[in-house]
């Protein structure tokens, strides 16, 4: 039987706790053929080369096969349109402009720093509710009910609406999760969930189209750019892609950040010290242990040549971020975890055209319940390390992290301890 390749190894669940030091190994061929084909690069400048070439397509229509290790695959609501992660110009870019315009600056400038005090208070309530135990998983209680809350509220699902929403959201992470059931299997349930989502999202548009609002469906609704209105198909698929994309990549941010916080001891007592250092903190999460580890949905539209190979067309492409983030012909002393890290453009939202959209909301997020999580909690300890993996390769991250801790400080007295007066 032939031996399984590094990049075998890499997609076998058994390496999800540490995949690191296999991405070493990949790192020593920046890009390697596979032996059905594909090609797997694994180097910091040649991801970033490939990401930024008008040669390689995200759109699914030209990859020669997809396997059931890339759930990316398979996102898509059926009967709609495709959503623009997985267009190519000239399509992706008139969405992700439309897309954008009620999103963030230009046009809606204060849209998610707007956000930041309401996120905070219910980062604030989560943490409340651990009161009174003294074991949390920081996956169910805290990282993955705030990024959905904070989705329905810019798409403007109203409150009374939301655990129906949250539910589909599960039932499409559930989905994507290939331990769940076979791809047929999954592909059927996912179809089910997208179907019931779209038709929900389709009446949530009808009413914001009578009574717009001042949430992100009706500034798509009422766009007067060149460019615009969205069609409803389109406006579906951007609606159900935010959610998609959105959900478990800031869920494993959250928890890969504390993880790292805990592994590091001090580290939660300087951040509480000096709140400031959340920002390139946040920034070193993101190179270092990224909720995305590869891109497996990318194939070549011409042939390529890069490094000491060259690329056909037509052949698949995984693009590893993960180790290019680890790659030291780019980051000095790369497997260091350092909050201080400056000269860090990490690929953890990806680069080129399809730079992740949401990044300054993910950014918000985490900014928001990683100090208010390293204040709070008191005396905090990990209770399994590494923790239990969900399987996937592509959207790494725990499935629980279970942390004990002695109690939990209350909210006003934190805000005081926080002030850099009170805190020497
Ligand atoms: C920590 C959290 C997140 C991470 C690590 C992350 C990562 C990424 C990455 C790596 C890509 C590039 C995909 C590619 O090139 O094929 C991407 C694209 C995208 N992300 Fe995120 N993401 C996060 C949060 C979010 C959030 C909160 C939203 C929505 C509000 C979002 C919406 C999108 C969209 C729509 C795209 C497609 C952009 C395009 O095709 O132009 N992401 N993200």
């Amino acid at each position: 039987m032939a031996q399984a390749s590094i990049y075998d190894q890499v997609l076998d669940p058994a390496s999800r706790a540490d995949p690191y030091p296999l991405y070493a190994e990949l790192r020593n061929t920046p890009v390697a053929r596979q032996a059905d084909g594909s090609y797997v690069v694994s180097t910091y400048h040649e991801i970033a080369a490939l990401l930024h070439d008008p040669r390689v397509s995200s759109d699914p229509r030209n990859h020669p096969g997809m396997s059931d290790a890339a759930p990316a695959a398979e996102e898509g609501p059926p009967g709609l349109p495709l959503d623009f992660i997985r267009r190519d110009p000239p399509g992706h870019d008139r969405l992700r402009e439309l897309a954008m315009r009620p999103f963030g600056p230009p046009h809606t400038p204060g849209r998610i720093d707007g956000l930041r005090p309401w996120l905070t208070e219910i980062a604030t309530g989560l943490i409340d509710n651990l009161a009174g135990q003294t074991r949390a998983d920081i996956v169910d209680d805290v990282a993955y009910p705030l990024p959905v809350t904070a989705i329905c509220k810019i798409l403007g699902v109203p409150p009374e609406d939301q655990p129906r929403f949250r539910a589909w959201a599960d039932a499409i992470i559930d989905a994507v999760d290939p331990t769940t059931g076979t791809l047929h299997e999954r592909t059927r349930r996912r179809n089910r969930v997208n179907a019931e989502l779209g038709q929900y999202l389709n009446g949530l548009a009808d009413a914001h189209a009578r009574h717009p609002g001042d949430d992100l469906i009706s500034g798509l609704l009422t766009d007067t750019s060149p460019h615009g209105p969205m069609s409803r198909g389109d406006l579906l698929a951007t609606a159900t892609l935010l959610l998609v994309a959105g959900h478990q990549t800031t869920v494993n941010l959250i928890t890969n950040g504390m993880l790292t916080l805990l592994r590091h001891p001090g580290l939660p007592a300087r951040l509480t010290r000096e709140p400031a250092l959340i920002v390139t903190l946040t920034e070193e999460l993101l190179r270092y242990d990224p909720p995305v580890h590869l891109l497996p949905n990318r194939a070549t539209l011409a042939d390529i040549p890069i490094a000491d190979t060259t690329i056909p067309a037509a052949s698949p492409l995984a693009l590893v971020l993960a180790a290019g983030n680890r790659d030291p012909r780019r980051f000095p002393d790369p497997d260091r975890f350092d909050p201080d890290r400056t000269d860090n453009q990490h690929l953890g939202f990806g680069t080129g055209i399809h730079i992740c959209y949401g990044a300054p909301l993910a950014r918000t997020e985490a900014q928001v319940a990683l100090p208010e999580l390293a204040r709070r909690l008191v005396n905090p300890r990990l209770v399994t390390d590494p923790p239990p993996y969900r399987p996937s390769p592509v959207l790494r991250g725990p499935r629980h992290l279970h942390v004990d801790y002695d109690t939990v400080a209350p909210a006003e007295q934190v805000v005081r301890a926080a002030s850099p007066r009170a805190s020497t």
